[in-house]
This record gives C-alpha cells, sequence and structure tokens, in this order.
C-alpha cells in the first residue's frame, strides 16, 4: 500500500503533482479565465457583502492559512485573521455580521476546529470549510466546503494536505476577487494559468532530493536548525520548521528574517543551519542581508531560492533551486523541498518517519 515507497511520508510528497492537479481539476474555466467553485455558487451581492475574513486552524492548516490571509489579502483587500482554532475558541473575538469564518482541516474532525466552528455558527456566522475528507464533521457541520482532492493522507506529517489547502485558497481568493470585481481581479487569469503550470513543475522539484538528502545527512546530528524568510517566504519557513521538529526530533525555530536581530541572533554560532528562502522577488535584498548577518556568525547557509538565481552562491553555502512561477505561488513549490529535508532529517536519524512520538494523525482531544 506505501506503492513501493519506504514511507507514507514519501508517498505523499510524491503525490503532490496529482494531489494539485486534482484538486485544480473542473475548477476553472475552460478558457482559463474564471475560477468555477460549484460548492460556493455565490451571489456577487454574497461575496461583495463580507468585510472580514477569519481563517481559523491548527498546525500545518493553520499554516496554509497564513499564506491564505496574504493571498486574499493581495487580491481582494478584505481583511484577513489567521487563528490558531485552540486560542480563538477561547477568546472573544471580534466579528461584524458579515465575517466569514474559514476553518481549514485535513481531517476535518480536530476539535478544536470544530468547535470553533459550531461557535462560529452560533454568533450567525457563515462558515466555508476546507477540509480533505468528504463527510467529515467539518465538512457536515460548514455552510460550504472547498474539498482538497489530495487523497487519504496516512503519515501523521503534513505534506499533501498543505499544498492542496493552499491551493484550494488561491482559488477562493481568485473568486472572491472575480465576483466582487476587486483590485486583483485582471490578475486572474494570469494567476490561474500559473496555477495550472504547477503539477509539472512540482514534478520538477522533487528532483531536488537527492541534492536535500545529501544535506540532511550531513546535518542530521544538530539539535538545532532555523528557517528564515519574509512574507510568504516566513509563512513557508514556519512549516519548514514544524515538519523538522515533527518528525526528525530537531529543535527548529523560523524566524521573519528581520526579527531576527531582535534577539535570535544570538543563537547563531558556527555552524549552525540556517534554510533561508529567498522566492520572494521584492523583498530579495532584504533577505539577502539577512543572510550575511548569519554567514558573519559563521552560520551554515542552505538558500532556497529561483533556478538562475547565481547571485546567491556568493552568500549561501549551498543553494536549492525551485523552477520559476510567480512568486505570489511560490509556497506550494518552496515547501516541498522542506518536507524532503525533514523526511531525510528522520530517516537519518533512524525515527519512526510516519508515526513520530506523542503524536496523533487527528487531534480529536483538547
Ligand atoms: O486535520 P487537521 O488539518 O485539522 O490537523 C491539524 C494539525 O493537527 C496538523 O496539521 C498537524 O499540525 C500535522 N501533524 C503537521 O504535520
Amino acid at each position: 500500500e506505501k506503492g513501493g515507497y519506504e514511507h507514507f511520508m514519501l508517498k505523499e510528497i510524491y503525490e503532490q503533482p496529482k494531489a494539485i492537479r486534482d484538486t485544480l481539476t473542473g475548477r476553472i474555466s475552460e478558457d482559463g479565465q474564471r475560477v468555477i467553485l460549484k460548492e460556493l455558487d455565490w451571489t456577487p451581492e454574497q461575496a461583495g457583502s463580507i468585510d472580514r475574513i477569519h481563517i481559523v486552524a491548527c498546525g500545518t492548516s493553520w499554516h496554509a492559512g497564513l499564506v491564505g490571509k496574504t493571498v486574499i489579502e493581495k487580491l481582494t483587500r478584505i481583511p484577513v485573521d489567521v487563528e490558531i482554532a485552540s486560542e480563538y475558541r477561547y477568546r472573544d473575538p471580534i466579528v461584524t455580521e458579515n465575517t466569514l469564518v474559514v476553518v481549514i482541516s485535513q481531517s476535518g474532525e480536530t476539535l478544536d476546529t470544530l468547535t470553533a466552528l459550531r461557535e462560529s455558527k452560533q454568533r450567525g456566522l457563515r462558515v466555508l470549510a476546507i477540509t480533505n475528507v468528504l463527510g467529515s464533521s467539518v465538512n457536515r457541520e460548514a455552510d460550504n466546503t472547498i474539498i482538497t482532492m489530495a487523497g487519504p493522507e496516512i503519515a501523521v506529517a503534513s505534506t499533501k494536505a498543505y499544498t492542496t489547502q493552499v491551493i484550494a485558497l488561491y482559488l477562493f481568493a481568485c473568486y472572491m476577487a472575480q465576483l466582487r470585481g476587486s483590485v486583483g481581479a485582471p490578475q486572474v487569469p494570469e494567476i490561474l494559468t500559473a496555477l495550472k503550470g504547477l503539477p509539472e513543475l512540482a514534478e520538477k522539484v522533487l528532483q531536488t532530493a537527492p541534492a536535500i538528502e545529501g544535506f540532511a545527512r550531513r546535518y542530521a546530528d544538530k539539535e538545532d536548525a532555523f528557517f528564515i524568510g519574509r512574507g510568504l517566504d516566513y509563512a513557508v519557513s514556519l512549516e519548514g520548521s514544524l515538519k523538522l521538529k515533527e518528525i526528525s526530533y530537531i529543535h527548529a525555530e523560523a524566524y521573519a528574517a528581520g526579527e531576527l536581530k531582535h534577539g535570535t541572533l544570538a543563537l547563531i554560532t558556527e555552524g549552525v543551519p540556517v534554510i533561508a528562502l529567498v522566492t520572494q522577488d521584492d523583498l530579495y535584498e532584504k533577505t539577502v542581508s539577512n543572510i550575511v548577518e548569519v554567514k558573519a556568525r559563521d552560520a551554515y547557509v542552505l538558500a532556497l531560492t529561483w533556478q538562475g538565481d547565481t547571485n546567491i552562491r556568493k552568500t549561501a553555502d549551498e543553494v536549492i533551486t525551485i523552477p520559476r512561477t510567480l512568486p505570489f505561488l511560490a509556497p506550494v513549490l518552496a515547501v516541498i523541498p522542506l518536507q524532503l529535508l525533514a523526511y531525510y532529517a528522520s530517516v537519518a536519524r533512524g525515527n519512526d518517519v510516519d508515526k513520530p512520538r506523542n503524536l496523533a494523525k487527528s487531534v480529536t482531544v483538547e
């Protein structure tokens, strides 16, 4: 059932091109100009009335939500808050009657997320679910659901669920922009074309596996690692860091690159691995200057950047590249090497990759 792969996690990492394709299928018009979300089927008035969005989720799904915030705000200019479900449910969030609550849950059964959904419904709010499991509690109780077509995810560490959640959020952002005629609406056809190209590019990213494996083996005995990035790269850094902690048990932290010098730089010493994400063109110089800072403390830097970036080799020790797409869509590709890094580090340390200690696939208790 592992299809020849040593672990479910590796199989699921390699299933991502298909999972992305399946999540896009039927949701883009034939002429490539419009998003079709039959499961929403909102009128322009319904879409137009939404004045704020609360995205609520846990763990990796929360990280997908962080990407969603940037994407939705950019295309629609609707203010978006992203909240951890276990925090959201115990506070008194400020909502308007036209607040849309978006819950994201691979399993659709995470208790904190489900409770946040129920409380939002009690407040009379519309709830949109993004889940991978048809018939799950979250699916049944939400007003609308976008199903991610990742297929069953068995490994505790979430991989293809994340990439397809992010895809669903791009589709939703484009859908809202078109219906509302927002600032981002004219960009939608270009984004849709780029989205359709992602499965093929994801295949190419998977070819970085041997290089990542080499790095993971050489650094598997380290006890700390840092992930840095700005903007969307920061959101992906958080996911890379969680993945590494979860299955390799290496202590990892993700930092908004510009925040390092406000404390964490004290931990950067000789040989400490720093994984730097540099895919956001408008922030390129800024992140490179942060790489220079950690290099000055003799950190060992693995940079993740676009193919063709020769400049970065002047500062980073090692470079992993992803093929060009819109910087806006980079998270879908950039996360893959980070998943592979966590995977190979876990294997190198002899851990139980698919069933990391102390963790359950679906957290249905508080
Ligand atoms: O099923 P859910 O998406 O609601 O699960 C949320 C988290 O428990 C989950 O993403 C967790 O963080 C993963 N094990 C991370 O790989």
